[in-house]
């Protein structure tokens, strides 16, 4: 009997876009959670949407969101799983104040803080061992870019802060170039295909055939007006979103144009 042929469905394209509120948010931003995560509710949307809080307002965050598809997400975490490390916060930790991802090796901490790309690795590893789905930033400076090293610079840190085995769990990686960041300029949908084609490169020689659908996200001047475009480029699975993720009414906007 001949085989009868079999029609494959294309695989819809989700996007992953992730709110960074950074170091902002009282009780009173509970809130514009809570409106997003209505809005999903009333209308969902064809893209996997997050919001990775202080680590005051996560349990607060997830419990307003319950039930909802909005993620909550933390904005660090600590590489050791428990002990004596003063201020800082375990994946496992996270993962029971209803977190289920987490931004890590955010460039302001590796200025701030010296994080190393091997420390970024290891809190990747803390994550994804503590049930928590890693977003590893990596991007470079404007000097960096100018004297024609952001190649280098950026696919270094990559291979550095990459997780050492991922064993099929699931993470992303996002591009954010430090002078994009916080209303600079965004960088041309070129520089951007270029730098997350080189990244998708990486991804593959670190971890074989699952590299290639890790996401990659991009970072740094999102906005209603960018994020359309900033998608459309070749290798980008999502966009990472600091300013314009506090307001809900301007996050939802971005989700919106997303589609
Ligand atoms: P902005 O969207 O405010 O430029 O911030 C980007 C960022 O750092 C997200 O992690």
């Amino acid at each position: 009997m001949p085989l009868k042929p079999v029609r494959l469905e294309p695989i819809a394209f989700c996007p992953l876009l992730v709110g960074n509120w950074k170091m902002n948010g009282l009780g009173s931003a509970v809130a514009e959670a809570r409106e997003v995560a209505e809005a999903l509710r009333a209308e969902p949307v064809r893209a996997r949407v997050a919001i990775c809080a202080p680590a005051t307002l996560i349990e607060r965050l997830a419990r307003a969101v319950k039930g909802s598809a909005l993620i909550i997400g933390g904005e660090d975490v600590h590489p050791e799983a428990s002990g004596a490390f003063t201020g800082d916060v375990s994946a496992a930790m996270l993962a029971d104040a209803g977190a289920r991802m987490v931004i890590v090796g955010h460039s302001e901490r590796r200025q701030a803080y010296g994080e190393t790309n091997a420390l970024v690795a290891h809190k990747a590893m803390a994550a994804l061992r503590g049930g928590l789905e890693p977003i590893i930033c990596v991007g470079e400076t404007l000097a960096e870019r100018e004297g024609g090293h952001a190649l280098d610079v950026v696919c270094r840190q990559a291979r550095g802060s990459a997780p050492l085995a991922s064993d099929g769990m699931a993470f992303s990686l996002a591009y954010e170039p430090i002078w994009a960041i916080g209303g600079g300029q965004i960088p041309t949908r070129n520089q951007i295909e270029e730098m997350h084609g080189a990244l998708r490169e990486v991804l593959i020689e670190m971890f074989g055939v699952p590299g290639g659908v890790v996401p990659i996200l991009y970072g740094g001047s999102v906005d209603q007006g960018s994020v359309a475009n900033v998608l459309k480029a070749r290798e980008v699975g999502g966009a990472l979103i600091g300013r314009a993720s506090l307001s809900a009414t301007e996050f939802l906007s971005i989700v919106r144009a997303a589609e």
